[in-house]
């Protein structure tokens, strides 16, 4: 493992959660591989443009014009990145159900026909192999159990995304309840750092 791909997307600056648990991940990644390179691409503080009528065809059809161009020139940089990873960590807090605007502009910009998924006999192929994805899901309420479960749309949607390209290796990290109090808040951290040490371990 010698290449980490980090996104950051929260809005929330140094309070975030979905930060500081993306960071302990890092730490322990590099502390078990220490000769990692480690890529920062964070669409929270430096936006991805999202598509437009303008740039659409960039990604999905034949560019032409100069917005165009950008976007596949983008799009190129994003996946470029996303293939030099062997792992990447996720920073993904959970807005409306789902994810951050930035983090779906940057989906919008990898998912690419022919760049990270093909159709072949009829059915979709992702085409990235051997990358390992951390998933960092900060939420305010609780959607790994109880009558909130079917209302969560982050996951599942992240889920599908990722394995649409091929990435199939994917770990969750939950931090739930983030709105329900500091206390909360603090046990949702240690019990996430817990998890991610269990999953990050010499050999990985
Ligand atoms: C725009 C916005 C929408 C949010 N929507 C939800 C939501 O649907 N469900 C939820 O449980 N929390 C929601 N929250 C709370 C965040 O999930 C929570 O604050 C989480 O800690 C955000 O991650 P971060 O700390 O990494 O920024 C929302 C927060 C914001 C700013």
């Amino acid at each position: 493992m010698n290449h980490i791909l980090v996104i950051n997307s929260s809005l929330s600056g140094d309070t975030s959660v979905s930060r500081i648990l993306v960071d302990n991940a890092v730490q322990r990644l590099t502390a078990v591989n220490p000769n990692a390179v480690v890529t920062y691409r964070d669409v929270g503080d430096a936006p991805i443009p999202h598509l437009t009528s303008s740039t659409v065809a960039g990604i999905r059809a034949v560019a032409e014009t100069q917005a165009e161009l950008a976007a596949q020139a983008l799009s190129d940089e994003l996946i470029a990145e996303l293939k030099a990873a062997d792992v990447v960590v996720i920073g993904a807090p959970m807005y409306n159900f789902s994810i951050p605007t930035s983090l779906r502009a940057w989906f919008d910009h990898v998912l690419r026909p022919r760049g990270t998924f093909a159709y072949k006999d009829g059915s979709v192929q992702g085409l990235l192999q051997g990358i390992r994805a951390i998933v960092i899901e900060a939420r305010g309420g609780l959607y790994s159990e109880g009558p909130t479960k079917a209302m969560d749309f982050q996951e599942p949607y992240l889920k599908t995304l990722l394995g649409f390209i091929g990435i199939t290796d994917v770990t969750f990290i939950h931090a739930e309840k983030i709105g329900h109090g500091p206390e909360a808040r603090e046990i949702a951290i240690t019990t996430a750092k817990s998890r991610i040490a269990q999953t990050i371990t010499p050999g990985v």
